[in-house]
């Protein structure tokens, strides 16, 4: 009988190195049941790397682990899962092509053989119940995938890792793509799994969120393990020093109240959209970081979509008051200097098997352009390298691909392609999603310099202190309308923000 305690899994003096980059360096680990364990530390520190190993993703360079006191070397993650150890990975991981049931499945199509056939039908029934069983009732598990959006995929993929019942999974920064039902789903299988004497790895960059839900906390820093605590040692100034080994402030936020202009630069007028918005107004003005806030199902991600002429309009229109230029394209938005960061960074964001120059330089073709018709080189490569210095992205060298970078680092990299093309209009939907503490503030910072260079900024975000903190005006929004409007001078007031969302 498993008991309470129990090393589940061990990992000794594990090394993994691409190429020059050392991502983990002689990291000690044992996981035991019954705990909640957290991990945390900046955008790169390794902490998907040294799951992902365990989970069979990639192998180690040296190092050895141990899984119920045996050797243990998944050849890869199909291996892992059918042996007990699950993981729900930073990034999609289901393949938008195929049905549900496929994903939930996939690598197990043989046990719904009937004779020689694959009973598609057995298949899709076993996934709906699984889907039932942790709680999702909405996705139909005959349906082709990428029907369903970012939050109902990561859903699915849950569904496919309990399916297998595992010993242990693996949950990286997988909460910041769910909304509060999808949270409450996802804490409650992990509060089941460790009471019933299995064990979770826990990963995130929300604090309050980690100290909340973990057991023992495991902090890294670029590769290293820095030290473990316990729930009664938890503080978070002590969690910051040890993430980012110096003293770090409480606050990183804007401090000035400087206001804006009374140029209204953008606009959207009786704004209705097939999906979520109805009669919605906007004016954005020079200078401004308007806020917009609200539960994540109120409509404020289809508005930022709609802004950058990404959604399909019923009625009323996005101006760009100055030209008068209606935005109904994201090629229009783009030629008129507008920059969208989307939510849904991998899909909508990055060329993700394109270097860091090639995804920065995307927007620079008419900017770095020489003699004639013809991109210098030379211009190039100086817009890519000015971003990478800027936001101090992490890389060997700017040809390295973007696939193979860390979730915050890549996340820098949508950051300076807008920079770099100097967009007058920035529209940001959870611009600091899976992006640490350190990063934070400079993207703040950032987001300030571009303020106090006249551009106008749009910030869309599920987190209220960071609305709070840098919104010189602040949207609340409540089923695809504004609930709310307050103004940065009169302070803002939690409680009625929080009125007007729900
Ligand atoms: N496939 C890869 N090829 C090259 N370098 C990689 C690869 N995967 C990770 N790295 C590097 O290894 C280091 C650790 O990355 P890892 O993804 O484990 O960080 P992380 O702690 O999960 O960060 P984040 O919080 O941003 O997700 C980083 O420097 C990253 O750029
Ligand atoms: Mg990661």
């Amino acid at each position: 009988m498993a008991e309470k305690g129990e090393v589940l899994v061990e990992v000794k003096d594990l090394n993994k190195n691409f190429g020059v980059t050392v991502a983990l360096h002689n990291v000690n680990m044992t996981i035991k049941r019954g705990e909640i364990r957290g991990l945390i530390g900046e955008n790169g520190s390794g902490k998907s790397t040294v799951t992902s190993i365990i989970a069979g993703i990639q192998p180690a360079t040296s190092g050895e682990m141990f899984y119920k006191g045996q050797p243990w070397k998944p050849k890869d993650s199909l291996e892992a899962l059918h042996n007990g150890i699950g993981i729900i990975v930073q990034e999609m991981g289901t393949v938008p092509t195929i049905s549900v049931a496929e994903n939930i499945f996939i690598g197990d199509y043989d046990r719904f053989k009937v004779g020689p056939i694959i009973s598609k039908r057995k298949m899709v029934e076993e996934a709906q119940k699984a889907l039932e069983n942790i709680g999702v009732t909405d996705i139909n598990a005959a349906r082709v995938t990428r029907n369903y959006n970012m939050e109902q995929r990561k859903l699915i993929e849950i569904a496919k890792t309990m399916a297998h019942d595992p010993e242990m999974f693996v949950v990286d920064e997988t909460t910041t793509a769910l909304s509060e039902s999808g949270r409450e789903i996802l804490y409650r299988l992990m509060r089941k799994a460790a009471d019933d004497n299995k064990a979770v790895v826990f990963i995130s960059h929300d604090l309050e969120e980690i100290m909340d839900k973990c057991d023992t906390l495991t902090v890294l820093r670029d590769g290293d393990i820095i030290g473990s605590l316990e729930k009664e040692e938890y503080d978070p100034d002590l969690i910051k020093k040890m993430m980012i080994g110096r003293d770090v402030k409480g606050d990183y936020y804007r401090s000035d109240m400087e206001g804006y202009s009374d140029e209204v630069v953008l606009k959207a007028e009786n704004l209705t959209t097939m999906q979520d918005l109805l009669c919605f107004d906007l004016e954005l003005h020079k200078g401004e970081i308007l806020g917009i806030g609200g539960l994540s199902e109120c409509g404020m991600h289809t508005l930022g979509r709609a802004l950058y002429g990404l959604e399909d309009i019923v009625t009323g229109s996005v101006t760009l008051t100055k030209s008068g230029t209606k935005v109904t394209s994201p090629e229009i938005a783009f030629n008129q200097r507008m920059g969208y960061v989307s939510k849904n960074r991998d899909l909508e964001s990055l060329v993700l098997n394109g270097s860091i120059a090639v995804n920065i330089q995307s927007t620079g073709y008419k900017a770095n352009r020489g003699l004639g018709f013809f991109i210098s080189d030379k211009k190039e490569r100086d817009y890519a390298q000015l971003q990478i210095d800027n936001l101090a992205i992490k890389c060997n060298d700017m040809f390295q691909p973007v696939s193979a970078m860390s979730g915050g680092n890549k996340q820098k990299v949508v950051f300076g392609k807008w920079l770099a093309a100097d967009a007058e209009v920035l529209i940001l939907d959870c611009p600091t999603r899976g992006v640490d503490i350190g990063v934070k503030a400079s993207m703040y910072k950032l987001i300030n310099d571009m303020k106090q260079a006249g551009k106008s900024i749009v910030l869309i975000s599920e987190e209220l202190p960071e609305l709070c903190g840098m919104a010189d005006r602040l949207l609340i929004m409540k089923d695809g309308k504004v609930t709310g409007e307050f103004l940065r001078p009169d302070g803002y007031d939690n409680t009625e923000l929080i009125d007007c969302m729900i």
